[in-house]
C-alpha cells in the first residue's frame, strides 16, 4: 500500500491549477442515466471516485469514454441494479436510485451502510422518492424500488438539509409526471452547478441557488455539454496549505464566491486573500490566531474543510473551537494530529484547540480523504519527517496532490 513521505518545514509559493469539483462530478455523471443521448462533461478531474462511478454506469449498460479532462457518456441503460460490491466503496453510488427509477420505474439499489465519518443514513431520499410514487422495500441489503406507474410531482419539505437527497430528488423529478417542489433544499454550489447541466439537457427547474427549487416534469431529457466547476473543497485546501507552512500561492481556477465562510475564516485567523486572474493569492507573512469554526450546510462553513482548518488552528497562536454539526464522528484526524504535537481536546461535537508554536513530524494514519489531506497540511507545517499511509483515501479525492505541492517546493513524495 502506497504511503505518503513530507519532510516539513518548508513555506510553499507557487501557482496550484485547481481541478473539476468531485462532488459535482459523481452527481453530474449519474445525468447520463436520464436520457440516451449523448453527455459530455469537461474539467473532469482524474479520481479514484470518478472511475468508481464509471464502473457503476459501465455495469448499467453506459459507454463511458474519458478524453483528456472530457468524459462522454452515452447509451442505452440495459441494469438496473447497483451492487453492493460498489455502493459499499462509494456512498455516492446511491444517486443512481432516482435516476433510475425515473427512467425506468424500477431499481434495485445496495444500500450503503455507514462510513469512517457516521451512520449517514438514506431516509431522506427514500420518503421523498416514495412521496412521488415509489415503492420501497428493503430485501436483502438492497432497496429494491418500483414506480409501477411512473413517478409524479409531490411536495417535499426536507426536516434538514441533505446534499445527496436534494441531488437524487432533483433528478427523478425532472422526468416525473407533473410539478415537484423541494423545500429545504441544499444550496452548496455542487447543486447549482447539477441545475445547470439539467437545464441545459431540457429540465424545468426555477429557484436555482435558493432552498426552494420548483421542478417541472418533462417527457424527456435530451443530451448536452457542461463544463464542471471548480473543485471548492481542493481550493479551501490549498488555501490552507499557503497559510500553515507561511506560503503564498496562486489557486488558478479557484471561485472565491463558492468559499465565502472558510476564507473569512481564513481572513480573520490572519491569512491575506487577493483576487487575482481567473483565482485568488493567499498569503501569510505574519503570525496566525485562534478562531472558533462551526460547520453548517452553504453558505456556512463546509463540514469537508473541517479537518484542513483544525490543522491550521493546531499552529495558531491562542485557542480555538472547532464545532461540527453535520457529521457525528468526524473527528478521526484529531488523535493523529496530537501524534504530532497538537493539543486539541475532542468532546461531543466540539474540539478545543490549544496552538503550538511547531508540530513534529511522525507516522501517522489516514481514516477518510478529508482526515487524510489535513495530516499532509500538518505534514507540510511540521519539523522533520512526517509518513501518512492509507493514502488510497486521497487519491479518491485530490488529483496530483504531491505533484501540485511538491511543484511549490514541498518535500513530499509517494512511497510506494
Ligand atoms: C455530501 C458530500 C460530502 C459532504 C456532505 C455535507 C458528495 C458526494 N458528498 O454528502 O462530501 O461532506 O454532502 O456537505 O457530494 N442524512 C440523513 N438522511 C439522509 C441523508 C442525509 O440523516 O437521507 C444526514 C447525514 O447522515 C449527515 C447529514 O444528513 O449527517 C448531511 O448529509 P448529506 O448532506 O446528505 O451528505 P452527502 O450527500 O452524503
Amino acid at each position: 500500500m502506497d504511503s505518503i513521505r513530507i519532510v516539513g518545514g518548508v513555506p510553499l509559493s507557487g501557482t496550484i491549477h485547481i481541478s473539476g469539483a468531485k462532488n459535482a462530478a459523481l452527481p453530474l455523471m449519474t445525468c447520463g442515466l436520464l436520457t440516451d443521448e449523448r453527455l459530455v462533461l469537461s474539467n473532469v478531474a482524474k479520481l479514484a471516485d470518478l472511475a468508481t462511478m464509471a464502473d457503476l454506469l459501465a455495469q448499467h449498460g453506459l459507454a463511458v469514454e474519458p478524453e483528456g479532462r472530457t468524459l462522454s457518456i452515452g447509451g442505452r441503460i440495459t441494469n438496473t441494479e447497483a451492487p453492493y460490491d460498489i455502493v459499499r466503496k462509494m456512498r455516492a453510488s446511491f444517486l443512481v436510485l432516482g435516476p433510475l427509477l425515473a427512467r425506468c420505474r424500477e431499481a434495485r439499489v445496495s444500500l450503503p451502510g455507514g462510513c469512517e465519518i457516521g451512520t449517514r443514513p438514506v431516509d431522506l431520499h427514500l420518503n421523498g422518492l416514495e412521496s412521488m410514487g415509489a415503492v420501497m422495500k428493503l430485501e436483502a441489503g438492497y432497496i429494491n424500488a418500483t414506480a409501477p406507474t411512473g413517478l409524479h410531482g409531490a411536495n417535499i419539505v426536507f426536516p434538514f438539509v441533505s446534499v445527496g437527497a436534494t441531488e437524487n430528488l432533483l433528478m427523478a423529478a425532472t422526468l416525473a409526471d407533473g410539478v415537484t417542489t423541494l423545500k429545504n433544499a441544499a444550496r452548496e454550489p455542487e447543486i447549482s452547478d447539477l441545475v445547470r447541466c439539467l437545464t441545459a439537457m431540457g429540465a424545468k427547474i426555477k429557484g436555482i441557488g435558493t432552498d426552494t427549487l420548483v421542478i417541472e416534469g418533462v417527457k424527456t431529457l435530451h443530451g448536452a455539454n457542461h463544463a464542471i466547476l471548480p473543485d471548492r473543497i481542493e481550493t479551501g485546501t490549498y488555501a490552507c496549505a499557503a497559510a500553515i507552512t507561511g506560503g503564498n500561492l496562486l489557486l488558478e481556477n479557484a471561485r472565491a464566491e463558492d468559499l465565502g465562510a472558510v476564507l473569512a475564516s481564513l481572513q480573520e485567523a490572519g491569512v491575506v486573500v487577493t483576487p487575482e486572474g481567473n483565482g485568488f493569492r493567499v498569503a501569510r507573512a505574519n503570525g496566525l490566531h485562534g478562531v472558533d469554526v462551526m460547520t453548517e450546510p452553504f453558505p456556512g462553513f463546509p463540514t469537508d474543510m473541517q479537518a484542513q482548518f483544525m490543522a491550521l488552528m493546531a499552529v495558531a497562536e491562542g485557542a480555538s473551537m472547532v464545532t461540527e454539526t453535520i457529521f457525528e464522528n468526524r473527528f478521526m484526524h484529531v488523535p493523529e494530529l496530537n501524534r504530532m504535537g497538537a493539543r486539541i481536546n475532542a468532546h461531543g461535537s466540539s474540539a478545543i484547540i490549544r496552538g503550538v508554536p511547531k508540530l513534529s513530524g511522525a507516522p501517522v494514519m489516514a481514516t477518510d480523504l478529508r482526515a487524510s489531506v489535513s495530516l499532509v497540511l500538518a505534514g507540510l507545517a511540521a519539523q522533520g519527517e512526517t509518513t501518512i499511509s492509507r493514502v488510497y483515501h486521497l487519491d479518491r479525492g485530490y488529483e496530483a496532490v504531491e505533484q501540485k505541492l511538491a511543484a511549490c517546493g514541498a518535500r513530499i513524495e509517494r512511497v510506494a
